[in-house]
């Protein structure tokens, strides 16, 4: 074989994404999760599922697109899952936006006195939200709390139940926490920590879509909801909130992201502190 062959052989072929192969990912994301993909997005969702085509041996984005529509029919949803999975951006952190849980351990857990208590973290990606949330709970408030952790992606869920991370990622846990609540691995899993048991017990997780009513979940004194409506036009991050919203207690709280807002979304809460909504009750 001529060398050049050979070299085109083994390189990686590149497939292109037409627009009109952009636009379908684009529309079929936008309704089925709510997420909006901007134009500057088409590289990264070619790139995203272009190993998974290489995976099937197709030759196109419209064949996957197809092949994804044809699979998932009745109740195999799961080529529709595995996209999902791939379009979704899961990046999160232990303690990120740390003033949230200053918040919660100086101003909110007195208030709650002992009383039993439920949180959500929505949108909990691989649950290092929960966890820290459980972490905080379980050092600093003496009355029973339960979490639920709930995303659209299936992968990442499957990841929060295991609670299993790489070591790395422990940097932004205190060494307390690091001691009375992880356990370091051994053997080949040396270097990853796991969330213990004592928190484990206290926090599950579940597939959930936040586009549709989460009437299953029952109700909630605390709800995060951080750093997801970014993905979202003004359409999808309305319903969103609202199904939220409705799933709050009046007087409980929900949390946001930093970066986000619910200016013009809602006339249902009250901002307390930046970032941080009180729910009013329904309208
Ligand atoms: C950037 S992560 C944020 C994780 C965590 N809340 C944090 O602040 O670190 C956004 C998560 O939202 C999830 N997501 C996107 N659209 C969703 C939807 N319609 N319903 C539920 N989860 C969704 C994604 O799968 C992803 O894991």
């Amino acid at each position: 074989m001529h060398p050049d062959n050979a070299q085109m052989a083994l390189s990686t072929p590149t497939i292109a994404l037409s627009d009109t192969e952009f636009n379908l990912f684009r529309r079929w994301l936008y309704e089925t999760a709510g997420i909006h993909l901007a134009d500057a997005k088409r590289a990264l969702v070619a790139g995203r599922l272009s190993k998974r085509l290489r995976e099937l041996e197709l030759n196109s984005y419209q064949q996957y697109f197809d092949c994804m529509i044809e699979t998932s029919k009745g109740d195999n949803n799961s080529e529709r899952q595995t996209a999902i999975d791939l379009l979704t951006t899961n990046e999160t952190f232990f303690f990120r936006e740390i003033g949230h849980f200053d918040y919660l351990r100086q101003k909110l857990f007195p208030e709650w006195g002992t009383r039993a208590v439920r949180c959500w973290s929505a949108a909990s990606s691989s649950g290092e939200e929960a966890y820290t949330l459980a972490m905080t709970l379980a050092e600093h408030y003496p009355g029973d709390w339960r979490i639920i952790g709930t995303d659209i992606s299936s992968r990442v869920v499957k990841s929060a139940q295991r609670a299993v991370y790489p070591m790395l990622r422990s940097k932004n846990i205190p060494t307390r926490y690091l001691h009375e609540y992880c356990r370091k691995g051994t053997g080949d899993k040396a270097n990853t920590f796991k969330i213990a048991p004592k928190l484990r017990q206290n926090v599950e997780f579940s597939y959930a879509n936040l586009q549709q009513p989460q009437t299953n979940l029952g109700q909630f004194d605390l709800i995060f909801l951080r750093n997801v409506m970014i993905y979202f036009d003004k359409t999808s991050k309305q319903r969103v909130v609202n199904h939220v919203l409705d799933r709050l207690k009046p007087g409980g709280l929900l949390f946001i992201g930093h970066a986000e807002s619910l200016n013009g979304v809602t006339q249902r809460v009250k901002l307390v502190s930046p970032s941080i909504y009180l729910y009013l009750g329904s309208n």
